[in-house]
C-alpha cells in the first residue's frame, strides 16, 4: 500500500498574509487541492495531511477531501511532520512525501516516482534546474549512484555548479523511514528537523537509493512569496488554454484567458480575450463569446452568442441565445432556446420560454416568462416589498411595453398586451390590454420660463 503524507502546516511568512499558505488560490483551487488531486489519482493509497500553522483553518477550508488530517502543533520542520504520521503509517507501507505548497506536481509524476520507489528503499524526486541557486544539490558517484544532498549553504564552488536539485518529494519505505526519523537530529542552521538529513543516513546504511526526475522543472517549484503564486498561476492557465486548443477551441489570445475551474466544451467554440471562466461550466457546439466575460458555473447550450462584457452565475442559457453586450444573468435563471437578452438587462431567478426577448435596460428577477413574450425596455419586475420577495408570472406572447413596473405578485396572462409606462399592480387577463397612464394634455402657446 502506498502512504502519501502531504506537509501542509507551514505559515508561510514570506507570503505577507494572515492566511496559511496552503490555503491561497491557484486557478480557483487552493494550494493544496492541487496536489491532492494528483496524489488522489494514484491507486491504492492513503492519504494524510499534516496541518499546524491557522489551526484548523486548513482542515475546514477543505471538506470534501477524502484525507486523514494530522496536526503538527508546532512547526519544528519537514522532518518534525513526518514523524507525527509515522506512527499510523504500517510499517510495510511506502511513504511518499509530497509538499502542500507545490501545486503543479502533475499524477505523471508521482506515478513515475511510486514505480521507481519498488526498487529501492528511499526514492528522490530530483529536477535539473537551470538555475539551481537556493536548492540543496544532489551529490552522485561514476556511476550515478547518489552519494548525498548537500545544502547551498554547504556546498563548495564545484558542488554550486551541479544542476541536479532536490525537489524536496521522495517515497521512502515506511519501517526505515521511521527507523531515520528517529535519529534526526535539529544540528543545523535554522535548528529544525529537516527531513533531508534522512538521505546521509541512507547512504551510510547502504540503502539503496534511487532517483527520478520530473518532466517540467515547473511541477516542482513551491510557492513561497505571491510573485512565485503569480507566475505559476500564469503558467498553468498557459497549460490550461494549450489543452483547450488541443481540443478545438479558438482562443482569440491564450495568454489572457483564465479558467478557475471546470470546463467542458463542444466544437467550433471561439473565445475572445480576457474571457474568465469559473467553477464549473459546460459549453456546447458554435458558442461564440466575446470579450471580457465572466461565466461561473452555467450551462451554455449550441450555438449560442455571447457578446462583450456579460456576466453569467449560475445560469442555463438555451440554444441559439445572443446574450449581452453588457447583460448580466444572475443565479438561478434559466434561459429556454432562442432568447435575446440585451444590454444592461440584469436577470435573478427567472424563467424565460422560447424566443423570449429582453433586449435593452430591464431587471426581471423572481420570474416566470412564457414563451415568445417580449419585455419592452426599461422594464422592472418590483419583486421585493422590503421585507419579502415575491414573483411576477407572464404568459406566452405577451408584449410589456417600454417603462412598466410590475408590482409582484402579480400575473399576467397569455397574449396580455402592457401599454408603456404601465405601472402593473393587479393580475392582468389573458388577451386584456393593461394601460396605466396619465392623459396626455396639450397647452397651446406655451411659453418657456425665461432667464431674468
Ligand atoms: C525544503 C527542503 C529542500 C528543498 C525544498 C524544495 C528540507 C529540510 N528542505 O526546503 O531541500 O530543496 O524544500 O522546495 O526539507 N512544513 C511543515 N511543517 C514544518 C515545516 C514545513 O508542514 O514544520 C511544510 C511546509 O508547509 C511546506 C513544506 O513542508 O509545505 C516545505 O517546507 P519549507 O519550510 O518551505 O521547506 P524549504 O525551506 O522550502
Ligand atoms: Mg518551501
Amino acid at each position: 500500500m502506498l502512504s502519501i503524507v502531504i506537509l501542509a502546516a507551514g505559515q508561510g511568512i514570506r507570503m505577507r498574509s494572515q492566511v496559511p499558505k496552503v490555503m491561497h488560490l491557484l486557478a480557483g483551487r487552493t494550494l493544496l487541492e492541487h496536489v491532492y488531486i494528483a496524489a488522489s489519482r494514484l491507486r491504492s493509497r492513503r492519504i494524510h495531511v499534516v496541518y499546524g500553522s491557522g489551526g484548523d483553518q486548513v482542515p475546514k477550508a477543505h471538506p470534501g477531501l477524502d484525507v486523514s488530517w494530522v496536526e503538527q502543533r508546532r512547526q519544528l520542520g519537514t522532518g518534525h511532520a513526518v514523524m507525527q504520521v509515522i506512527d499510523d503509517i504500517p510499517a510495510n507501507d511506502t511513504v511518499m512525501v509530497l509538499y502542500g505548497d507545490v501545486p503543479l506536481i502533475t499524477f505523471e509524476t508521482l506515478d513515475q516516482l511510486e514505480e521507481a520507489a519498488r526498487e529501492s528503499d528511499l526514492c528522490l524526486l530530483t529536477s535539473m534546474l537551470d538555475d539551481p541557486h537556493g536548492y540543496g544539490r544532489i551529490l552522485r558517484n561514476d556511476r550515478g549512484g547518489i552519494l548525498g544532498i548537500v545544502e547551498e549553504k554547504d556546498a563548495s564552488d564545484a558542488e554550486r555548479e551541479i544542476c541536479e536539485v532536490n525537489t524536496g518529494m521522495m517515497a521512502v519505505r515506511s519501517r526505515l523511514l521511521k527507523h531515520w526519523l528517529g535519529n534526526l537530529g535539529t544540528h543545523n542552521a535554522q535548528g529544525e528537523f529537516y527531513l533531508t538529513d534522512i538521505v546521509r543516513m541512507a547512504v551510510d546504511e547502504e540503502a539503496v537509493i534511487n532517483s527520478t526526475s520530473a518532466d517540467s522543472p515547473t511541477e516542482v517549484h513551491g510557492v513561497n512569496t505571491k510573485a512565485q503564486l503569480a507566475e505559476l498561476e500564469r503558467y498553468y492557465q498557459l497549460i490550461q488554454a494549450h489543452q483547450l486548443m488541443s481540443q478545438g477551441v479558438t482562443l482569440r489570445d491564450p495568454a489572457r484567458f483564465d479558467m478557475r475551474g471546470d470546463l467542458e466544451v463542444g466544437s467550433d467554440v471561439v473565445i475572445d480575450v480576457n474571457v474568465v471562466i469559473e467553477g464549473s461550466v459546460s459549453i456546447g457546439n458554435n458558442v461564440q463569446i466575446g470579450p471580457n466575460c465572466l461565466i461561473r458555473d452555467a450551462d451554455i447550450g449550441d450555438d449560442v452568442q455571447i457578446f462583450a462584457n456579460s456576466v453569467i452565475d449560475n445560469a442555463v442559457i438555451g440554444a441559439r441565445g445572443r446574450i449581452g453586450p453588457f447583460s448580466r444573468i444572475r443565479p438561478h435563471t434559466r434561459l429556454s432556446e432562442g432568447v435575446h437578452v440585451g444590454n444592461f438587462v440584469e436577470l435573478k431567478n427567472a424563467e424565460v420560454g422560447e424566443d423570449g426577448r429582453i433586449n435593452h435596460l430591464s431587471y426581471v428577477g423572481d420570474a416566470e416568462i412564457g414563451r415568445a413574450a417580449n419585455i419592452g425596455a426599461g422594464t422592472i419586475t418590483c419583486n421585493f416589498d422590503g421585507a419579502n420577495k415575491h414573483k411576477t408570472i407572464i404568459g406566452d406572447d405577451v408584449f410589456v411595453g417600454s417603462d412598466t413596473q410590475l408590482v409582484a405578485p402579480v400575473r399576467v396572462g397569455d397574449g396580455a398586451t402592457i401599454g408603456a409606462g404601465t405601472t402593473v399592480t393587479r393580475d392582468v387577463e389573458a388577451g386584456a390590454l393593461a394601460i396605466s397612464r396619465v392623459e396626455q394634455r396639450a397647452v397651446k402657446g406655451w411659453k418657456r420660463p425665461k432667464k431674468q
